[in-house]
């Protein structure tokens, strides 16, 4: 779906809530009664930013993805092939079994919400809310939600440093290749880790240090070769697909090469500091995680973790996410890590 495509099927939602306090906001209203928020209406979106000026890599990586809304819809795409292509990532699938079926889930930096669009569909009783500071990209998301009817996740149009959520008032929170498109990966991880509840999952997708070297690679190769950068089709497995098109694929190319704003993201210094925000660890993606997502597993140590971002690193040279590995992590019950400045506990 382009972005023109975007602006055609977009009505204001009379069932909308407040991201912050969850409570219903009437059609048109543009403060909610319960915790003050303001937004301005955009068809479905709330828009918590409005016109305010926006700091200046904020704006300059809004403008990247006004341009190229991450990720793509394919053209026909409607609720059964966003059901279907999301099952056979054994990701989402997993994600999926694990989110309860009337639970609650945030997104952060959902783009077009493909993900949480997805886990809206497979489970009508869940609610969900999206958060991306994009205005085109939620405009996408905000078509096809009204196109195919999904009346559970409300999107918001909010920045990642100053989220309108309520801290630790969700009990899965996502945010997949966000963090490392930020000036400040770290803060933006305590930020986004700020609003799982005690005992809930984060499942935070980035750029791995050495997870992306291949890409690294192809995207040096890709510079050599002009500018904007030109990537060689060949070595990218993405590009080589026959079952993609070309705007999806444009998009890839204009996401993994001539992306403003990228940094990437050693795992031991990502989960030491999740550790001091009060999480423990679960598991990481790769590896596939079969039925139990948010189920622990054992500590890999500091030798089998660099045993398993070798074999990311190999396994990167065909990898569709380019290095992109998650960690999921749970908030401990007890007492909460110092760095959320937040020091009553539960
Ligand atoms: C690569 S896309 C990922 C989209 C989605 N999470 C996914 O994996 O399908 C990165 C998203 O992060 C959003 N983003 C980057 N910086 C942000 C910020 N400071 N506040 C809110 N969203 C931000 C961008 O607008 C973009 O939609
Ligand atoms: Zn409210």
């Amino acid at each position: 779906m382009s972005v023109s495509d975007a602006t055609t099927a977009r009505a204001v939602r009379a069932d909308a809530w407040c991201p912050r306090c969850i409570q219903a906001v009437a059609a048109h209203e543009e403060t909610c009664t319960g915790c003050d928020l303001g937004f301005l209406r955009d068809g479905g979106i709330l828009d918590v930013i409005g016109h305010r000026q926006r700091e200046s890599r904020a704006a300059e990586v809004e403008d990247f993805y006004t341009d190229s809304p991450f990720p793509g819809y394919a053209p026909g795409d409607t609720a059964a092939t966003l059901l279907d292509r999301s099952r056979r990532s054994s990701f989402l699938a997993a994600l999926d079994a694990a989110v309860p079926a009337g639970g609650r889930f945030l997104s952060v930096g959902c783009g077009t919400a493909q993900v949480p669009a997805f886990l809206a569909l497979a489970g009508p009783h869940r609610r969900g809310t999206g958060v991306d500071g994009c205005r085109a990209s939620l405009r996408v998301a905000d078509a096809f939600a009204s196109r195919v009817g999904i009346g559970n996740l409300q999107l918001v149009r909010g920045d990642l440093f100053d989220l309108p959520i309520e801290p630790r008032s969700y009990d899965v929170v996502s945010c997949r290749g966000v963090v490392h498109h930020t000036p400040e990966p770290w803060r933006a991880i305590d930020c986004v880790a700020r609003c799982v509840a005690p005992g809930g999952v984060l499942l935070l997708g980035y750029y791995e240090t050495i997870g992306r070297a291949w890409h690294g690679v192809r995207q040096v190769i890709a510079r050599l070769r002009g500018k904007p950068a030109r990537p060689i089709w060949a070595l990218d497995s993405v590009l080589r697909r026959r079952d993609l098109d070309a705007e999806k694929k444009r998009i890839w190319i204009e996401d993994q090469y001539r992306h403003p704003l990228e940094r990437w993201l050693p795992t031991p210094r990502t989960l030491k500091h999740l550790d001091g925000l009060g999480f423990e660890w679960v598991r990481s993606v790769p590896p596939s995680p079969g039925g139990t997502l948010f189920e622990a597993t054992t500590d890999p140590g500091a030798f089998g973790l660099w045993r398993r971002r070798v074999g990311w690193m190999i396994a990167g040279i065909n990898d569709p996410d380019a290095g992109l590995v998650f960690v999921v992590v749970r908030r401990r019950q007890g007492a909460l890590g110092n760095k959320l400045g937040n020091k009553e506990s539960t």
